[in-house]
């Protein structure tokens, strides 16, 4: 599966980000990412088969060990660094960033958005359900921003700075069966926000709606009054002039796992091992913050087994069981809940499942086809991908019923299973030069998991901000 693969060198974009300057003897970030690249390197030199096992890329379609060191000459970053200054955590944080700590949770006065509450509440009747609807044309009022505009854009969610030839999916709108959704006011947002933090927490796809999240808002804040900064799995976007924060961490179980920590990678771990109870080591980030976005899904779902730590990660001896796919999510769903029922959160959202599109079989089109070369929706109102578990839908459904605490669920699942188009497919950054065989063959290393922006995820944006505003 390259899922898993791609996901992984997502989760680098971290570390090539421009990382805050800081004094001392530690070494730069990006230098650590230098030198772990050149490990990385020297380990798929080595082991390159148990690597390509582990990150499941076919044979055929390996990461030649010629590839990754040209592309290892072609950086910057020389690996001529003291073997020592490798941090064995890299993702072990310094305390929660520190303007974001002082944030308080309550204004404790009237703001500007509740007057436009009442305007939103006409819009958002109860029998409305949002995500059931359809995508409309609209060319005038889409996209909402214009990648170029927004320098938070990543790598690899720039598809039309990698050449993507067609903008048609920039331009469709998503319109609910009973009513309309209220446009994204970015004043209003920011207002609402006003001295809060407001946090994304999981994987590389929620990490991709935190940036859109980023674009949607950043236009109304002077430069001098914003900055986006990273500090191991966390990334903060300021906004001073409302003394606001929105950040994002990384996190892709929520719970504690081996793949929370790059430096696994270094040690040929194959199976996935996540902490039974561990909400709390993740948790301790983001108990400070008054709004949550959570995500989790596509790290649980390759293989059919999980192996569950009982223990610590810590102990010489672990005791490990194995658990299937649905009972280990049930675990992690549950200590989700039990988190934001011990901490008071109120204003806490979690985002279903994003489909992938790498088998265009599932529409209909050819045998070996995938997401690439796709420019327009799926039309069939009931269609739904086999890359969408109906199990894990029921469990949360189930899950999230019986919950006591008030969790919002963005069901975008549907709405995204019909935008094939919408992905980042060839267009992004492909961190490894492509072989000749794959440039004759685009199919092959489409990324057919996550979204361009502007795009998709704009549009779960917008579904959040109106369940944000409505409640
Ligand atoms: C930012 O918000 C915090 C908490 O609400 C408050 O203590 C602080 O004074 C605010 N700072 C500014 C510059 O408004
Ligand atoms: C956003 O809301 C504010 C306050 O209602 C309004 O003045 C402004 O025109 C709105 N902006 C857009 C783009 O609709
Ligand atoms: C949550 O609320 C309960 C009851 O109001 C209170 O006893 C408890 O201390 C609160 N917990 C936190 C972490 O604020
Ligand atoms: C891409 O789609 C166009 C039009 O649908 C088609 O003509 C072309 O052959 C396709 N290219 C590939 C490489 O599949
Ligand atoms: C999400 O929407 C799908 C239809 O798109 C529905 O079948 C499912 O029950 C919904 N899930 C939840 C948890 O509401």
């Amino acid at each position: 599966m390259k899922q898993l693969f791609y996901l992984f060198l997502s989760s680098f974009s971290l570390f090539l980000r421009k990382h805050p300057s800081r004094n001392g003897s530690r070494l730069p970030p990006f230098l650590s990412f230098g030198l772990f690249g050149f490990i990385l390197f020297v380990v798929v030199f080595i082991y390159g088969e148990d690597l390509h096992y582990f990150l499941g890329i076919p044979e055929q379609k390996q990461l030649g060990a010629t590839a990754f060191s040209s592309n290892f000459q072609q950086s910057k970053y020389h690996p001529h660094l003291d073997q020592n200054s490798l941090n064995p955590h890299p993702t072990l944080l310094p305390n929660p960033s520190p303007i974001a700590a002082q944030l308080i949770a309550k204004t404790g006065t009237k703001t500007k958005t509740d007057d436009y509450v009442d305007h939103l509440r006409g819009v958002q009747e109860e029998y409305c359900d949002l995500f059931s609807g359809r995508w409309v044309w609209d060319e005038t009022n889409r996209p909402l921003y214009e990648a170029s505009e927004c320098p938070y854009i990543q790598q690899q969610h720039s598809c039309q700075a990698h050449g993507r030839p067609d903008k048609d999916y920039q331009s469709w709108t998503w319109q609910p069966h009973g009513c309309s959704l209220p446009s994204f006011n970015a004043s209003i947002m920011l207002e609402k926000l006003r001295g809060k933090r407001m946090m994304f927490i999981g994987d590389s796809i929620n990490r991709g709606q935190f940036i859109s999240f980023v674009c949607l808002l950043h236009r109304l804040i002077p430069d001098h009054g914003k900055s986006m900064t990273s500090f191991g799995s966390l990334t903060v976007f300021r906004a001073e002039p409302y003394n606001a924060t929105v950040e994002f961490y990384w996190a892709p179980f929520l719970l504690e796992s081996n793949f929370d920590n790059r430096a696994t990678l270094l040690k040929k771990k194959k199976k996935r091992i996540v902490r039974k109870g561990s909400i709390n080591t993740h948790g301790e980030y983001w108990k400070g913050a008054d709004i949550l976005v959570f995500n989790t899904y596509i790290w649980w779902i390759r293989g059919s087994k999980l192996q569950i730590l009982l223990g610590s990660f810590e102990e010489e001896k672990k005791e490990i069981v194995e658990m299937q796919t649905e009972d280990a999510y049930r675990m992690a769903m549950e200590s989700i809940l039990e988190w934001v029922d011990k901490y008071n959160k109120t204003r806490v959202f979690f985002t279903g499942m994003s489909p992938s599109h790498g088998r265009s079989s599932d529409w209909g089109g050819d045998k070996d086809g995938n997401c690439y070369n796709q420019t327009t929706p799926i039309e069939d109102p009931s269609y739904w991908g086999t890359g969408s578990r109906k199990s894990i839908m029921r469990l949360i459904e189930d899950v999230f019923s019986r919950s006591k605490v008030p969790i919002t669920f963005l069901n975008i699942t549907q709405l995204s299973e019909f935008r094939k188009d919408a992905h980042t497919s060839i267009y992004k950054n492909q961190w490894i030069p492509l072989t000749p065989k794959q440039l004759a063959n685009p199919v092959q290393y489409a990324d057919c998991v996550h979204w361009c922006l502007p795009g998709l995820q704009d549009t779960w944006n917008e579904l959040l901000y109106a369940k944000l505003l409505h409640s």
